[in-house]
């Protein structure tokens, strides 16, 4: 099978769900290579890092499979000042990285005013470009700091199933919300926009994940961040408290393979994308994680550049591949490396066809 098999018109929902049912080895490594193959054409060999900085572990949201949600009272919360978010921008810069990435929870003492004035001085001071995932901002904060500077924006949308989203995701006062709505609005600002799902949260079925994945092709998004599911104890899907039931041999396992499969996928249906290899990825196998996500279709990787007594803090699922010393810089350059790939130079923004 070669990588025409997979041209973007014929891949529909059954053709996904027929990939990610798929275990014979030797057709998924027909996959991996065609994925390999596309990443290759239209992103290119050279894997983009970018310096990701975990500005804040507040937030107010009660996300069902987040540590960090904001009823979990076990956890010491952090928020760090612009100096020392200042400064891990200027490492990024050091090591040679195009773009820096703060994220945090939904944390509404990271005011409008505040995040801009952060933005306008690490734009002034490193020239990085500047990925912002801070959660769902209103529009206005959104459109001030784009103003300010800011290129890309991330917002997994989690899933595209919308009984799902609502068992997961109680809302806040003031109503539902909806990602998707924020995706396009993001990108109407002139963001870069970035979504995505976790693979194997409980209640996603094979359908629900091939629609994900349609959506990823359908919003046209710039970036694409999946990583599998890993349970939080503290948390009521970890606990068990809620549990989606589905038919057996509906759910989706939340392993590297599958993480995997969808990371290829994603790149099979949205070729251009900027897709990560993520911590999530490296979390269930730490020695080879990245490099299987790099070569099954992935083309970034975001180095954890949070100060070490945060980063910890930083607990969105337990045991964070971060936290090993194989994901320092220097390891993850040789690793990138070691496979064959280049370090990308510049802010590795979006590659369009002309
Ligand atoms: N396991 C894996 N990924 C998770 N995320 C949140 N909680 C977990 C978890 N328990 C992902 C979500 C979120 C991103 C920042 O981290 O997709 O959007």
């Amino acid at each position: 099978m070669d990588a025409d098999d997979f041209s973007r018109g014929r891949v529909d929902r059954a053709f996904l769900v027929r990939w990610l049912r798929e275990e014979d080895p030797e057709r998924l490594e027909a996959l991996w290579a065609a994925a390999d193959a596309v990443r290759r054409e239209h992103a290119g060999d050279a894997v983009h890092l970018r310096g990701l900085v975990e500005i804040s572990n507040h937030c107010v949201r009660q996300c069902a499979y987040c540590g960090m949600r904001g009823a979990n009272r076990g956890l010491e919360r952090y928020r760090m000042t612009a100096d020392e978010i200042l400064e891990c921008a200027r490492e990024a810069l050091g090591y040679g990285f195009g773009t820096v990435v703060l994220q945090a929870g939904e944390d509404y003492a990271l005011t409008m005013e505040w995040v801009e004035a952060l933005i306008r001085r690490i734009k002034a001071e490193t020239g990085l470009a500047v990925t912002l995932s801070l959660g769902e901002r209103p529009e206005r904060e959104l459109a001030a700091w784009k103003r300010a500077g800011a290129d890309r924006y991330l917002l997994r949308f989690e899933t595209s199933d919308p009984d799902l989203y609502r068992l997961i995701h109680p809302t806040l006062p003031g109503g539902p919300q909806d990602r998707l709505v924020h995706l396009r609005v993001l990108a109407a600002l002139g963001y870069e926009a970035g979504g995505g799902v976790m693979v194997g949260i409980p209640g996603q079925s094979y359908d629900i994940l091939a629609r994900d994945i349609l959506t990823f092709r359908e919003m046209d998004l710039d970036m694409i961040g999946t990583g599998p599911y890993l349970p939080h104890p503290e948390t009521p899907l970890g606990k068990g408290e809620i549990r989606p039931d589905l038919p057996a041999g509906e759910q989706v396992p939340n392993s590297e393979a599958m993480a995997c499969k969808v990371i290829a996928l994603a790149r099979l249906v949205c070729p251009e994308a900027n897709i990560p290899a993520t911590t999530a990825l490296a979390t269930v196998n730490a020695e080879g994680g990245y490099e299987r996500g790099l070569r099954r279709g992935a083309n970034v990787v975001m180095p954890n550049l949070t100060p070490p007594r945060y980063r910890a803090l930083y607990e969105i699922y337990p045991n964070k591949a971060s936290l090993a010393v194989n994901a320092s810089v220097e390891c993850l350059m040789a690793r990138i490396r070691a496979i064959g790939r280049t370090i990308g130079r510049g802010p590795g923004g979006r590659k369009r066809a002309r």
